[in-house]
């Protein structure tokens, strides 16, 4: 049965949505990609649902998230903040196609690719959700906001299977990029361990 998320029809099974996010031609991205970049990781109820903006170079080439620096340093970050490795993870994209030259992506880039996000959200049923810089926040909790506002609390997403806390913090590309921030990073990473440790086992 084809799910119908935001008004798109996409298949109900992550393998065949995979394989359409791969053919697809809803935004211009698609004529830059080497190939779209889906997802990776434990995809039946991981611990954590990481997501990050956009594809860069190296995913591009790998067809695989978080390849390069920033996903060096997001793993840094799990081992000292006590994250990983006791948690499982899935690791997506608000966007699926790099966009050249590692530009931000459009508004109407964004909105075309949404219905994959949450349709591979609803396949994949989260136990938690992490998402990484104000891009991938405002596409996901549809607010806008500065990240500082949208940090330090719970958010919460409403899939059509059941509702899933979101916890928001800087993408580690703006570390690497400006080196501050760390402090928050790390206040964000003990509220997601809090999370997680008061979360039942399933
Ligand atoms: N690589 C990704 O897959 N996502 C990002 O947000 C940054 C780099």
């Amino acid at each position: 049965v084809p799910a119908v998320v935001g008004h798109a029809i996409l298949p109900a099974d992550l393998d065949s949505l995979k394989a359409e996010a791969a053919r697809c031609t809803r935004c211009g991205l698609h004529a830059g990609r080497h190939q779209a970049v889906f997802g990776n990781g434990q995809t039946a109820s991981p611990d954590w649902m990481v997501i990050g903006e956009a594809p860069g170079d190296h995913d591009d080439q790998v067809g695989l998230p978080f390849q390069g620096a920033a996903g060096r340093l997001l793993q840094l970050i799990f081992e000292a903040s006590g994250l990983a490795p006791h948690a499982s993870f899935y690791y997506a994209n608000a966007i699926k196609c790099r966009p050249r030259g590692g530009r931000v992506p459009r508004k109407e880039e964004i909105e075309a690719c949404l219905p994959f996000l949450q349709a591979q959200i609803e396949q994949i049923q989260p136990r938690a959700i992490l998402v990484l810089g104000w891009l991938a926040a405002e596409a996901l909790l549809q607010e806008k906001g500065d990240i500082e506002q949208l940090r330090e609390r719970v958010h919460t997403y409403t899939a059509p299977h059941g509702r899933i806390p979101v916890v928001v913090t800087y993408h580690p590309a703006a570390l690497l990029l400006r080196g501050r921030h760390k402090a928050q990073v790390w206040r964000d990473m003990q509220l997601a361990r809090q999370l997680k440790d008061s979360a039942p086992e399933s």
